[in-house]
């Protein structure tokens, strides 16, 4: 069979980039091989994100280039994929005509069969059904695939909790965790790949196993990735404050794989606020949450997501978010304006603010966070990183890139340590996202005894 070529666009979280390998995967006994040049493609797939308006409107955007791709390549078939497919299923393709296939976040599997309906029958097709397995269909890494010292491993999928603004648990599903056995197999596959990284995924990592009976809580699959012999660090997101266990927060003392850096999306720091969006805990608790982490592990990296302009939210619980940004000093932030999505409660909370007062509040919050994530930044200067080399720098002045256990970007100069390879690095500078470091001599170490830091310069 002639060699065809994929081209896949990912927007979105890990997930989405998790799942973009699955497709890459299911597709390659098809015959098909990933091409990132988009003109060059046989089958052009979007893996699409809805959490916000944004986002989706960014998917329509791009349909609307791939329109002009189509009508001067005929032959080419074009298939939208997760989460926008999964809310719009048949209307995409009433606003796109470009489209052939239609797949929600359950389908992708099916992927084989929906391409043979499209060419064989001339058809276009649509899936939407949440049906089936969360099990990858093959979970080895692919050919494609080698040469990478960090991957991503999906180890539940959907989401229950709700949350008033959210749209996910009505396009990702229920809750379900997929088997340890699986999970396992896959990070050893990785490893033999040559993989020296993993950040397990998951809504809310914390009810990893609670309703499917696999005998193992979250805490429990984590001590076992932790045995994979070969791999030197793991990392998981995203954890819920309300759920974050004394268990889960004491493994970041006894997991010596475990990395310092949790993403602890807060959303708000106003009770009232929290209680709308229907969160599950108060401002104190979650405070008690980051004081119980530090107490643990001093120098754990707490990141945070904030929604500015939640229905309701005024000046004084705008400012109760800045004051918690400025208690907790996260090592980093992302902040959302909050839009209306599909299906969920908040869509329909009167007292909408102002466009134009979430784009002051999140200047407010940016400027804040800003200096905060400089000063953390700046700390660093002097101490030696142990890095773990990812890939070529794109910075001029640096040669490989890799990150710390904190999970800082650091671009290392004068470094031609292959990709995969753990080394200390002392940092020399400073910038607003990342660091800038040269290699150190650190005898024979393979592992820093102190977390991260290996020795003071
Ligand atoms: N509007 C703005 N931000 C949102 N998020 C989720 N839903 C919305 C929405 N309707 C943000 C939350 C979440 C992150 C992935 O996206 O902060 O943690
Ligand atoms: Fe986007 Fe959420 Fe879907 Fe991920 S799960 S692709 S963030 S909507």
């Amino acid at each position: 069979m002639e060699t065809r070529r994929v081209h896949i666009i990912t927007m979105g979280c890990q997930m989405n980039v998790y799942d973009s390998e699955q497709m890459e995967r299911i597709l390659a006994p098809m015959d098909y091989r990933p091409t990132s040049n988009p003109d060059k493609a046989d089958l052009i797939l979007v893996n699409t994100c809805s959490v916000r308006e944004k986002a989706e409107h960014k998917v329509y955007s791009c349909l609307g280039r791939l329109e002009r791709v189509k009508r001067k390549r005929p032959g080419l078939i074009i298939g939208v994929g997760g989460c926008v497919a999964q809310q719009e299923g048949e209307r995409i393709l009433k606003v796109a005509p470009c489209v052939d296939m239609v797949f929600g976040t359950f389908a992708y599997r099916r992927l084989p069969d929906l391409l043979r309906e499209v060419a064989e029958k001339k058809r276009r097709v649509v899936d939407i059904d949440m049906a089936g397995t969360v099990e990858p269909l093959d979970t080895r890494p692919s050919e494609f695939q080698e040469g990478r010292a960090t991957a991503f491993v999906t180890i539940m999928s959907g989401c229950e909790n709700y949350c008033s603004y959210c749209v996910v648990p009505y396009v990702r599903g229920r809750e379900i965790s997929r088997k340890p056995e699986g999970i396992l197999k896959e990070v050893e596959d990785l490893v033999e790949r040559g993989v020296r990284e993993v950040t397990l995924l998951g809504q809310n990592v914390n009810s990893y196993g609670m309703k499917d009976g696999h005998g193992l809580d979250f805490v429990s699959l984590l001590e076992a990735v932790n045995d994979v012999h070969g791999l030197h660090r793991v990392r998981f997101t995203t954890s819920h404050p309300k759920d974050l266990s004394d268990r889960l927060i004491r493994a970041f003392g006894r997991l010596e794989k475990l990395a310092p850096h949790i993403h602890l999306p807060v959303q708000c720091g106003a009770d009232r606020i929290l209680r709308r969006m229907n969160r599950g805990y108060t401002r104190d608790y979650y405070l008690s949450r980051v004081d119980a982490l530090r107490e643990i592990r001093s120098d754990v990296a707490i990141t945070s997501d904030i929604i500015i302009g939640f229905p309701g939210e005024e000046g004084a619980d705008f400012e109760e978010t800045l004051s918690l940004v400025k208690s907790v000093r996260f090592d980093n932030l992302f902040t959302f304006k909050y839009s209306d999505r599909p299906y969920t409660p908040a869509r329909k909370f009167r007292n909408k603010v102002d466009e134009k007062v979430k784009g002051e509040r999140f200047a407010r919050l940016l400027e804040l966070q800003t200096k905060i994530t400089l000063e953390k930044y700046r700390s660093l200067v002097g101490t030696v990183q142990e890095v773990l080399v990812e890939s070529p720098s794109k910075r001029r002045g640096g040669q490989m890139a890799g990150r710390t256990p904190c999970n800082k970007i650091v671009n290392v100069a004068d470094m031609t340590a292959p990709v995969g390879q753990v080394v200390p690095v002392s940092i020399v500078q400073a910038f607003s996202h990342s660091l800038l470091g040269s290699p150190e001599r650190c005898g024979s170490q393979d592992r820093c005894p102190k977390g991260g830091i290996l020795h003071a310069a």
